[in-house]
């Protein structure tokens, strides 16, 4: 046992121990057993017990879970430490990494929560409250999609909703194909809720579209349960086709999997719609969408989501998650069921301005020799694959070392968007969410910080 026990001069022993908790607590469990009489044992702030009879031990902090060791850092984040430095070196930085839009809330938002005349923010009810809930349906019956009213559960944002829909449709060890690259936070919830991602790969030469079904269904095995997509597509700013939806539907239907479906971008569409897989035929039993207002209303913040479903017993565990946490945030869903109701009238506007910047920002990257990206159709995210060896000490680079009048752009490094191994080392996601002028500037200092880049590290 890795313990150092050592009597001093003064009779008191001292013991020092940087050991697993297991081993501590048998020690102490010792310690105490010892023909000295009970001990108080105290820690103090630097984790060193000790006992009343003199004893010290050194502890090291209680193990993490495997679970907390396996969670990722967020790629969309984790350069904001050297973004916040470059901020206080007095530079200023674009921000394409993160899909935070800078189109203001609409105003029936505020206007709403400064209404709300209740003397006490009470708990709301766990599915949530009827008003939003009302008024989602509503909004989901202009799309032609009819849902009843506890087809629908309020969550604290797409991101709660993806983790009740995974801990829903999975076992942990469970297998859930993702097509990749895909959103990265599901490989956080993945992780939350114990459930292995199979990535199936897509491909920029394809748009990044679906590969057929005989190769989706290659990835399938007896502990699959679930296909995760993103419709329309973050970080590919893919939309899927009818084709393509009924080979998930046909394959759903054939192995009995849950369909979740990830539609937190439904409007963002800059040439036609997105279908929705509560339009797809057949699927009723096994549809789950995760929907979100943070993009649709310029909402992030509000954090206000939901997951819907046609299937009852979904739906009844969807409550229970729910009940378990009590409820979502009851002033931000009086405000949401006032935007809500407020109609499709922002959405049109918001998209054109979303088709500018999109525009914008690819026509500036087809200026940059060697980089190679496709037109996306939705969401507000290019993938692009850059002409530089490694993409993480790029992204990193043009925050530490590059400027350009002051300015410089801090973008999303492609790997973390994978599952596999070794893929997207040389690309990045640029979120468009600048307006167009800032969109083209942000991206001509790529151009510029991809030349000095590469004269200094040599591209092979
Ligand atoms: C594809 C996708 N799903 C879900 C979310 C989470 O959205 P929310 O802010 O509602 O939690 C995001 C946020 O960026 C997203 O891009």
């Amino acid at each position: 046992m890795p313990v150092s026990v050592a009597p001093s001069r003064d009779g008191i022993v001292h013991c020092r121990c940087f050991v697993i908790p297991e081993y501590v607590r048998t020690f102490v469990w010792i310690a105490s057993y010892r023909p000295f009489g009970a001990h108080r044992i105290s820690v103090s702030e630097e984790g060193a017990f000790s006992s009343s009879f003199g004893m010290n031990i050194m502890i090291s902090a209680p193990e993490l879970s495997h679970r907390a060791s396996l969670m990722p850092a967020s790629p969309i984040r984790k350069l904001v430490p050297l973004g916040d430095a470059a901020k206080q070196r007095g530079i200023h930085v674009y921000h394409l990494n993160i899909g935070q839009p800078d189109i203001d809330t609409p105003v029936e938002f505020f206007d709403a929560v400064q209404s709300f005349k209740e003397k006490v923010i009470a708990y709301g009810n766990s599915q949530g409250i009827r008003l939003f809930i009302e008024s989602l349906q509503e909004y989901y019956d202009t799309l032609s999609i009819p849902l009843l009213y506890d087809d629908i559960v309020i969550t604290t944002g797409g991101s709660e909703a993806i983790l009740f829909a995974l801990m829903a449709a999975a076992e942990p060890g469970d297998e859930v194909l993702v097509f990749e690259p895909f959103y990265t936070n599901y490989n956080g919830f993945a992780i939350m809720a114990g459930v292995t991602l199979v990535p199936v790969a897509t491909q920029a030469e394809d748009g990044f579209h679906l590969p057929s079904r005989e190769e989706i269904e290659k990835h399938i095995t007896p502990r699959t349960r679930a296909i995760i997509i993103c419709n329309p597509n973050n970080p590919t700013g893919t939309v899927l086709g009818e084709k393509e939806l009924h080979d998930v539907r046909d394959l759903a239907l054939r192995h009995n999997l849950y369909v979740l479906a990830d539609e937190v971008y439904r409007e963002f569409v800059y040439e036609g719609t997105a279908t929705s897989v509560l339009q797809i035929e057949g699927l009723e039993q096994h549809a789950v969408v995760m929907d979100s207002l943070s993009k649709r209303y310029s909402l992030c913040g509000g954090r206000m989501g939901s997951v819907i479903s046609r299937n009852r017993a979904f739906m009844e565990v969807m409550l229970r998650f729910g009940q378990a946490r009590l409820c979502t945030a009851t002033l931000e869903q009086v405000g949401s069921a006032a935007l809500v109701a407020s109609g499709a009238k922002y959405f049109d506007p918001m998209i054109r301005e979303y088709r500018q910047r999109r525009d914008a920002t690819y026509e500036e990257l087809q200026n940059i020799p060697d980089m190679l990206c496709r037109k996306p159709n939705g969401a507000f995210y290019i993938m692009a694959q850059f002409p530089v060896s490694d993409i993480e000490d790029f992204a990193a680079w043009m925050l530490t070392d590059f400027s350009d009048n002051n300015e410089t752009t801090m973008i999303a490094p492609g790997p973390g968007f994978y599952a596999t191994p070794g893929r997207g080392l040389n690309e990045a996601r640029l979120a468009y969410v600048l307006n167009a002028p800032e969109c083209r500037r942000a991206v001509e200092l790529l151009a510029r910080g991809i030349e000095q880049y590469n004269s200094v590290h040599r591209k092979d």
